[in-house]
């Protein structure tokens, strides 16, 4: 039985996992750096990196005690190049580089948002190829037709923000801490969606790609209409509001965050509809950070019971940054391709930026 060891660094996680090439986990421990960039309230690259550094070793440890497995019987270790920030990249590739090395096994360069596609088959039977992938996280709001292991044909994108940066945007933007996505959807539990009438980006274009920075500047706007007239003699600029969020009433902003999930949930899902349907695929997988969004989740559900497509989501604890997708996703690539587990190439080749 073949063990891989899976090991993410591209942002504020670090992840460890090693798996077996049937998806069965031995072991998992996952590091997250919210404690360490909220004082900043967003990442600060030189700090995840530093972090990550100290962390790699004692996860790994973890990970081989929960599953008592020596280092030595690791045959292959998986590891994110890329995308991601360059810094981060390098502390847990060269991490992984110089392990296998020094183990003489092989080092299989893994693409982040590859392991995050590919995480809803993981102890999935019900999901099969070929399948149409939305994957949303801070970096990336991409469509997706995936024809099996590798065969991955870009529908669209976004144009400009992230459906994630966008969240993270909006939540700075009402004085929200660090993560914001996650605290924006929890305040918008508390509000009232159709309060606002916020645009839809692109929903009709009949094309596959995203826009979410129009939407971002009609939250602004709508935010300072409500502080200016809430409080007159306190006029917020709209620099003040992106850097120091804006004050409202706590009604205000509840209504607000509800009302933007409202507008990003309703493009995403429409154009997930379209997608399914122009593919003539059976299922929808849901994939990265935002795919742990409960309203999300709640409309696909809804549309897959209309429209007759079955949708898959990760546990949200896998939809976020993990070292699980990244253990996945080599032992899927072992078990296609068992040749890959002969080579012994150790050059680590990090890349920021990178098309899947
Ligand atoms: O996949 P991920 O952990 O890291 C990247 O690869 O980017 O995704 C992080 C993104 C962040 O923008 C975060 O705010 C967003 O996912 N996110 C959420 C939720 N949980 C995480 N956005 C909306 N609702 C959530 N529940
Ligand atoms: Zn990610």
């Amino acid at each position: 039985m073949l063990n891989i060891l899976g090991i993410e660094s591209s942002c504020d996680e670090t992840g460890i996992a090693l798996c077996t090439p049937c998806g069965k986990m031995l072991g998992h421990a996952l590091h997250s750096q919210i404690a360490l960039h909220q004082a900043y309230g967003g990442v600060v690259p030189e700090l995840a990196a530093r972090d990550h550094i100290q962390r790699l070793m004692p996860l790994l440890q973890a990970v081989l005690n929960e599953s008592n497995v020596m280092l030595n019987d690791v045959d292959a270790i998986a590891c994110t190049v890329g995308p991601g920030l360059p810094g981060a990249l390098m502390t847990g590739s060269m991490f992984g580089a110089a392990l296998a090395m020094g183990l003489n096994k092989p080092f299989m360069p893994i693409h982040h948002m590859e392991a995050h596609l590919l995480t809803p088959l993981l102890g999935n039977p019900e999901l099969n190829f070929p399948f149409t992938a939305l994957l949303v996280s801070g970096g990336h709001t991409q469509l997706y037709a995936v024809q099996g292991l590798g065969q991955y044909a870009l529908m669209g994108e976004t144009l400009d923000d992230a459906a994630g940066e966008a969240f993270d945007k909006v939540a700075k933007m009402l004085g929200l801490p660090y993560p914001g996505g996650p605290a924006l959807a929890k305040l918008a539990e508390l509000g009232n969606p159709s309060r606002f009438a916020l645009p839809r980006p692109m929903l009709h274009s009949g094309q596959f790609e995203f826009s979410f920075s129009g939407l971002k500047t009609a939250v602004l706007t709508t935010a300072m209409r409500l502080a200016q007239s809430a409080q007159a003699a306190q006029k917020p600029t709209a620099n003040a509001a992106l850097h120091q969020g804006i004050h409202l009433n706590p009604q205000d902003a509840a209504d607000l965050a509800a009302s933007f999930q409202a507008a990003v949930v309703e493009v995403l899902a429409h154009k997930c509809v379209q997608a399914v349907r122009t593919n003539q695929h059976k299922h929808l997988v849901v994939s990265g950070g935002v795919g742990a969004n409960q309203a999300l989740r709640q409309i696909l559900l809804t549309k897959a019971q209309e429209i007759a497509f079955q949708v898959h989501f990760p546990a949200p604890a896998l939809c976020t940054d993990n070292g699980i997708m990244v253990a996945f996703a080599g032992a899927l690539h072992a078990a296609a391709n068992p040749d890959l587990l002969k080579l012994r190439n150790y050059a680590v080749p990090v890349k920021a930026r990178w098309a899947l």
